[in-house]
C-alpha cells in the first residue's frame, strides 16, 4: 500500500467503540432517542412528597419511535443514587437500550439534596460525582445531559419578583463539571432558565405550579408539563440537541409564553 492508500483506509476504519458516542449531529443519528432521566424528586413521576419536570419533559416525545423513562428518586443526592442501585439501573438500561437500536441519552440533575447539611457532600464532592456519573454515561455509549437544578419557587416576603436564589453553589459546581467534560456533555442550565422564568411571572403564578399548597419544590402536573417544555427547548437550542428536532413535538404557545415569561 502506498502513503495515499494507507491514509484512506485509516479513513475507512471503524472508529473506536466510544466514538459512537461522540458525532452528534453530522450526520444525525437515524436511531430514535431513548431517554433515561435520573436525578431527585425535582425530575420525579408526581407522587406525595416529590414530582418534577421529568414526565412533563416526556410528555412531549414521539414516542415511539422514541422512547423515555423517568428514573428520578425522591430524595436522593449523587451519592445515595449510586449506592442505593438507582445508578446500576441506569446503565443497565442504557446497555439494553443502545443494543434495541436507540440512541440513548441520560440527564442527570442533582443539588436539591445534596445541599442539605445533613448529607455531608461538599461542593468539591458533589461536582466530582457528577463528573464521574457523565463519565459512566459516556463509557456506556450514552450521550449524558447534565442539568443546572430546577430553582425553588420561594419568594421573600417583600418581593414578588425575586426568588430566593437557593441553589446558586449547585448550579455553579454542575456548569463547572459540564466543562470538565466539554466535548461529551451537554449542558441545560435549567436553574437559570427556571429562575429568571419564575421571576418573571411573579409568586402568585409560580406557586400555580406548586405540588400542593406549600410545597413550592415540587411541581405539579401542569408545572410538570411547563417545566419539562422548558428542558426540551433548552436541548433543542443546543449543538447536540439539534438532531432531536424529529423526535420532540412541539407547542409554540407553550414555548412561547415560557420565552416571553408570561404565566402558562
Ligand atoms: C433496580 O431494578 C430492579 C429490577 O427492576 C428493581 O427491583 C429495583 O428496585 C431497582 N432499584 C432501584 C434502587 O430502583
Ligand atoms: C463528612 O465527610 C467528611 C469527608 O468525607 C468526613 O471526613 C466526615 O467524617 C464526615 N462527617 C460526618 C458527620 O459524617
Ligand atoms: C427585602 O427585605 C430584605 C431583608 O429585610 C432586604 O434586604 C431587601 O432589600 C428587600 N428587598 C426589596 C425588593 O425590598
Ligand atoms: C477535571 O478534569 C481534569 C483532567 O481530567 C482533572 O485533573 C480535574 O481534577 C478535574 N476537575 C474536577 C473538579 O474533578
Ligand atoms: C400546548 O400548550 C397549551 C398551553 O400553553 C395547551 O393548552 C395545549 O393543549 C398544548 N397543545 C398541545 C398540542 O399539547
Amino acid at each position: 500500500m502506498n502513503i495515499i492508500a494507507i491514509a484512506i483506509a485509516a479513513l475507512l476504519l471503524p472508529s473506536a467503540p466510544l466514538a459512537d458516542a461522540k458525532p452528534l449531529c453530522r450526520p444525525c443519528s437515524p436511531k430514535p432517542p431513548a431517554f433515561i432521566l435520573a436525578g431527585d424528586s425535582t425530575t420525579a413521576v408526581q407522587a406525595p412528597g416529590g414530582g418534577g419536570w421529568g414526565n412533563g419533559f416526556l410528555s412531549f416525545l414521539r414516542a415511539p419511535p422514541a422512547w423515555g423513562v423517568n428514573k428520578g428518586h425522591n430524595g436522593a443526592t449523587t451519592v445515595s443514587f449510586v449506592k442505593g442501585g438507582d445508578w446500576a439501573n441506569v446503565t443497565r438500561l442504557i446497555d439494553e437500550k443502545n443494543a434495541e437500536g436507540f440512541q440513548v441519552w441520560v440527564t442527570v440533575q442533582f443539588g436539591h439534596n445534596d445541599q442539605k447539611p445533613d448529607k455531608n457532600i461538599s461542593l468539591a464532592q458533589y461536582t466530582t460525582n457528577l463528573i464521574t456519573l457523565t463519565r459512566s454515561i459516556h463509557s456506556h455509549s450514552a450521550h449524558p445531559i447534565l442539568l443546572t437544578p430546577l430553582t425553588r419557587r420561594s419568594f421573600p416576603t417583600n418581593s414578588s419578583h425575586h426568588a430566593t436564589d437557593t441553589l446558586h453553589n449547585e448550579r455553579l459546581a454542575t456548569i463547572a463539571a459540564a466543562r470538565n467534560t466539554t466535548g461529551t456533555t451537554t449542558l441545560l442550565d435549567l436553574n437559570a432558565a427556571s429562575l429568571t422564568y419564575v421571576n418573571r411571572i411573579g409568586r402568585d403564578a409560580a406557586h400555580a405550579y406548586d405540588l400542593k399548597e406549600g410545597d413550592s419544590t415540587h411541581l405539579n402536573d401542569w408545572g410538570s408539563v411547563v417545566f419539562g417544555r422548558m428542558v426540551a427547548d433548552l436541548l433543542l437550542e443546543t449543538e447536540a440537541g439539534k438532531c432531536l428536532g424529529p423526535w420532540i413535538r412541539p407547542n409554540a404557545t407553550l414555548s412561547r409564553a415560557i420565552r416571553d415569561g408570561v404565566p402558562a
